[in-house]
């Protein structure tokens, strides 16, 4: 493995294991294959469980990392616990350009830290597929007001261990300040708005 793939790795798994523990308990709440992360920078974490992941970044270390092919393999094959086989590939591309992925292809959409994911690649998303989103960037109140999208469980943190819920989802995306939530407003602060009750992340279902 290249030093620079290392050192890439260490710098995103500084909390050790802590995504992989989220794509765990996410995979055994969904039923998936194919994923889609973009805006992943270089956490290929959800290798680690799934079978068939497209990471997309437009960050100039993103293509650097995964022209190691053989270090990126080694790093998910030492936390994969199935022998199946597995691919991955990456698209060092702005997201919001357009993929040269199939629409309604992928079971799974991944949207962390990334800035509006679900806006611009839910058409790459299957009907009866799952976005896992979470709060910061606002991508989980722009899902949370999407017509083609259901809240159907939350996931929060526990003694470095992720819960997943699906009891008293109306209670959450009720915003603290009586306010609008409107796809200007979110775009304008470009992060979530604060809710009465909140969680890690959230998983939403594309119902149309
Ligand atoms: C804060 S990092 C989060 C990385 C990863 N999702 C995580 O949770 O560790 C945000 C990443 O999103 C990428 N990103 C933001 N906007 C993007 C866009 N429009 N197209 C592609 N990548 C984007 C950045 O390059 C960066 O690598």
């Amino acid at each position: 493995m290249d030093a620079r793939t290392a050192k890439l790795w260490a710098a995103q798994d500084r909390h050790v294991g802590d995504r992989q523990r989220l794509f765990e308990t996410v995979s055994r709440s969904i039923d998936a294959n194919k994923v889609l992360y973009p805006g992943c920078y270089v956490d290929i974490s959800p290798s680690m469980i799934f079978d068939d992941v497209t990471y997309v970044d437009n960050d100039k270390q993103f293509p650097k990392f995964f022209d190691d092919e053989d270090g990126v393999r080694e790093i998910i094959d030492a936390q994969r616990d199935t022998k199946t086989r597995y691919k991955f590939r990456s698209i060092h591309t702005d997201y919001t350009s357009g993929l040269e992925i199939r629409d309604r292809s992928v079971d799974l959409l991944v949207s962390l830290y990334a800035g509006f994911v679900s806006e611009h690649c839910t058409r790459h998303l299957k009907v009866g597929g799952s976005l896992l989103v979470n709060a910061s960037h606002g991508d989980a109140s722009m899902a949370s007001i999407d017509a083609r999208y259901e809240l159907t469980g939350v996931l929060t943190s526990r003694d470095n261990n992720y819960i997943f819920a699906t009891t008293n989802l109306a209670s959450y995306f009720m915003p603290k300040k009586d306010e609008d939530v409107t796809i200007e407003r979110l775009h304008e602060l470009g992060r979530g708005i604060p809710y009465k009750k909140s969680a890690f992340a959230y998983l939403f279902t594309r119902t149309s």
